[in-house]
């Protein structure tokens, strides 16, 4: 496959390149952002997506658009743009992570000081992220050997962060170190993640990649071809419910039942210390287009059939073997070691 990448600022420095994830794995296409509201279309529509992806578009996007801004009011202005992006998705605190940075960076500074600023902070944010998905990666790979079967579920992987990604990295990184691994790719409905993404990027990467209906995973488990389940997440509150795709729940009760571990791979940007526990998690509500229609030549369910369709759902703490960090390996109960590994 040709060198992809999934974010970055382009060279000119007056855009944010992404490719259009809505596209895979059918067609590879890169974007430049140059508008406010191309950003966060990007970030809505899923064009980007996954919660580090989308906190590292939001700092390039803030830097990109602060160049347009005028130098009157400039900081008000600056933080109109950053509640903009912010509400184009609710979850993954990522976003909101990465808006505070860039704006806490340039705070009580004018137009011409700020800009170098903001430069600084989107490359740290972008920085960090590969860092830290390189360490998580590490920690992962303690925790499986050779020839284990992992089930995934949506996508938590390079198209997901800056490089290794999160829930793949260790995969992605296993592979290089020579370990066989045997993913079972959950299809992830309804805008099958797990399909378009996960598995087009494992297979690119040689590594023994199956693909099956989200419904399947738990027959697999009982039939002892899982070792563990490896999932991303959008926002780790500080008990250590962790919302991620929709669906992770379900695996995570499957996985307790089969007495299989369930790991959580988790930057720090991901965790939300003022968020005590899952209740609190604002859970993004989408269009019933994509259950009904989107992936479909024809409608699969009457026009006036409602439908629910949460993009999250959070996953108790207590069915989470493990919470995999840049810094180390959490155990449950996450309220101290959470605490403990970042203060
Ligand atoms: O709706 P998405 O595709 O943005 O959802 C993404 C996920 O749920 C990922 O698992 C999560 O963001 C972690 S990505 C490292």
């Amino acid at each position: 496959m040709d060198k992809i990448f999934t974010v970055r600022l382009s060279e000119d420095k007056n855009a944010v390149e992404i490719i259009d994830q809505t596209l895979l794995p059918n067609e590879i296409k890169f974007l430049r952002l140059e508008t406010p509201e191309a950003v966060f279309e990007a970030i809505k529509e899923l064009r980007v997506r996954g919660a580090p992806a989308i906190g590292i578009s939001a700092g390039f996007g803030m830097y990109v658009c602060a160049k347009k801004l005028s130098e009157n009011n400039f900081y008000d202005e600056l933080k109109k743009l950053g509640l903009y992006l912010v509400s184009s998705r609710p979850t993954a605190v990522n976003l909101s992570h990465a808006v505070e940075r860039m704006l806490s960076a340039v705070k009580g500074a004018d137009k011409k000081s700020a800009i170098p600023l903001l430069y600084e902070e989107c490359t740290k944010i972008y920085d960090e992220d590969r860092q830290m998905c390189r360490a998580i990666s590490e920690y992962g790979l303690t925790l499986v050997k050779d020839g284990d079967g992992i089930l995934t579920h949506c996508n938590a992987g390079a198209l997901a962060a800056s490089e290794y990604g999160t829930g793949l990295g260790t995969l992605l990184l296993g592979k290089e170190k020579g370990y066989n691994f045997h993913v079972f790719s959950d299809e992830t409905r309804p805008l099958l993640q797990g399909a378009r993404l996960t598995s087009f990027e494992l297979n690119h990467a040689g590594i023994d990649v199956t693909l099956i209906c989200d419904n399947a995973a738990s027959l697999l488990m009982s039939q002892g071809k899982i070792n563990a389940c490896f999932v991303g997440c959008d926002r780790v509150a500080a008990n250590g419910d962790t919302a991620n795709k929709i669906g992770t729940r379900s695996v995570a009760i499957n996985a307790k039942f089969h007495n299989i571990p369930f790991y959580v791979f988790c930057p720090s940007s991901t965790i939300d210390f003022n968020c005590e526990n899952g209740d609190k998690i604002v859970i993004e509500e989408r269009d019933s287009g994509e259950i009904k229609t989107k992936f479909f030549e024809k409608p699969v369910a009457e026009n006036e059939v409602k439908c629910f369709n949460p993009a999250f759902d959070v996953t108790p703490a207590e069915l989470i073997t493990a919470i995999v960090t840049e810094k180390g390996i959490c155990r449950y109960p996450y309220t101290n070691s959470l605490k403990k590994l970042f203060g």
